[in-house]
C-alpha cells in the first residue's frame, strides 16, 4: 500500500498527548542541541531524560517517519504482493520505522524493536500503547547486534537512521546479523549526505556478495554507476505542523528530508523500472531526465514533439521508478 508522508492520526494524537505541559521553548532548546551532537557526529547518546526523548521525537520523528515511508513505498512497487508479517526495528528509537511499516503493510503483526537508548525506548513504547497495530510490540534493550544473533528471522527488517551511529566495523556485523535475519526483506535509510550514501553503498556492495537482490532504489546490483564527486539521494516534502514550526524556528510550513535508502530482497525482483535521480529539467523543447537504468546511468531527452513519451515525462518527479519510452 502506498502510505502518506505524514504521521498517522494515533501517532500524531499521542505525541500531542505528550506535549501537554511540555513547555515548546524547552523543547526547542533541547533538540537544537541534540541537532548540533548529531552533525558533530555524537549521535544520539545526549538523548538522557524522558524530555530530550520527547524533543528529538517532535524534532525528528515526521521526517525520519516521511523518508521510511517513502523508501517502503519504493519497495511496495516493485515487490506489491510482498506482505509480511513479522517486523525487526532495528535502531527503533521512538518507534517510527514501526509506525510507517504498520501502515505500508496492513499484513503485520508482530512488531519487535530493538534499540540501546531506554530513554527514547520507553517514549516508544508510551507511543505505542493505546494503538491498535503497535500496542502489543516487543522491545529488546541493549546493543541491536547482540540481540539480533538471540531473535527469530522477521519477514521484514528495518533499519532507519542507525548506521551512521556505528563504527565501520560495526556496521559490517550489523549489516551481516540484519540480512541474516531478514526472511523476505531488509530496508535501510541514512541520511541524503555523501556519507549517508558511501554507508548505503557499502551495505549494498557486501549484501550483494552474500547474494541479496535490490528492489530499490536501483534497477540492478551492478556497482554504482555514478561519478566518484555525485551521490545518490531523495528528497521527501513532509507538512510541518505550527508546533513543528516552534520547535524549530522555522518560517515556511514544510520541510524537505533528504535521505538515502536500499531496500534489497532474496528473490529477484519481477520488475526493473528506472529510477528518477534528480528533479527533472523540464524546458521548451524537451524534458531532460536523470535516470538509473538496468543498463547505465543516462540523461534522457524527451522532445515535445513525441507528445505521448513528453506527457509521460511530465510526471516523473524525483525518485520515482520510471518506464522510459524509446
Ligand atoms: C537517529 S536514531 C533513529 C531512530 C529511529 N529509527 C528513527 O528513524 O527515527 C538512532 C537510534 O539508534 C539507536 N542505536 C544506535 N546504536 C545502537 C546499537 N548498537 N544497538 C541498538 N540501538 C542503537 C539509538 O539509541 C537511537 O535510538
Amino acid at each position: 500500500m502506498m502510505i502518506a508522508p505524514t504521521l498517522p492520526p494515533e501517532l500524531r494524537a499521542a505525541l500531542d498527548g505528550k506535549l501537554q505541559g511540555f513547555s515548546r521553548t524547552d523543547a526547542a532548546q533541547r533538540s537544537q542541541k541534540i541537532s548540533t551532537t548529531y552533525r558533530a557526529g555524537g549521535g544520539s547518546g545526549t538523548i538522557k531524560s524522558e524530555a530530550d526523548a520527547l524533543a528529538y521525537a517532535l524534532a525528528r520523528m515526521p521526517a525520519t517517519y516521511a523518508a521510511v515511508a517513502a523508501s517502503l513505498n519504493a519497495l511496495t512497487e516493485i515487490v506489491p504482493e510482498f506482505a509480511p508479517e513479522t517486523l525487526l526495528d532495528v535502531g527503533a528509537g521512538p518507534g517510527t520505522a514501526s509506525w510507517a511499516a504498520a501502515e505500508a503493510f496492513p499484513s503485520l503483526q508482530d512488531f519487535t524493536l530493538l534499540d540501546a537508548n531506554a530513554t527514547l525506548s520507553r517514549l516508544a513504547l508510551e507511543l505505542a500503547r493505546d494503538s491498535t497495530r503497535l500496542a502489543e510490540c516487543r522491545y529488546l534493550p541493549g546493543d541491536a547486534g547482540g540481540n539480533l544473533a538471540e531473535v527469530s528471522q522477521a519477514d521484514l527488517v528495518v533499519a532507519s537512521y542507525i548506521i551512521g551511529e556505528l563504527s565501520e566495523a560495526d556496521q559490517r556485523r550489523l549489516t551481516e546479523a540484519m540480512w541474516a535475519k531478514a526472511r523476505h526483506a531488509l530496508v535501510v535509510i541514512e541520511p541524503g549526505t555523501p556519507a549517508g550514501y558511501a554507508r548505503i553503498l557499502a551495505l549494498r556492495q557486501q549484501l550483494i556478495a552474500l547474494g541479496a537482490y535490490v528492489a530499490a532504489p536501483c534497477p540492478h546490483e551492478k556497482p554504482c554507476p555514478l561519478a566518484a564527486s555525485d551521490w545518490c539521494h531523495f528528497n521527501q516534502r513532509l507538512p510541518r505542523s505550527q508546533a513543528h514550526r516552534q520547535i524549530k524556528g522555522a518560517e515556511v510550513p514544510f520541510e524537505d528530508e533528504r535521505f538515502i535508502y536500499v531496500a534489497l530482497t532474496r528473490t529477484a525482483p519481477a520488475t526493473r523500472a528506472a529510477r528518477v535521480l534528480a528533479p527533472p529539467d523540464v524546458g521548451k523543447a524537451e524534458i531532460s531526465a536523470k535516470l538509473c537504468t538496468e543498463e547505465n546511468l543516462a540523461i534522457i531527452k524527451v522532445p515535445r514533439r513525441d507528445k505521448a513519451a513528453y506527457a509521460n515525462a511530465r510526471r516523473w518527479r524525483w525518485g520515482d521508478a520510471v518506464i522510459a519510452e524509446s
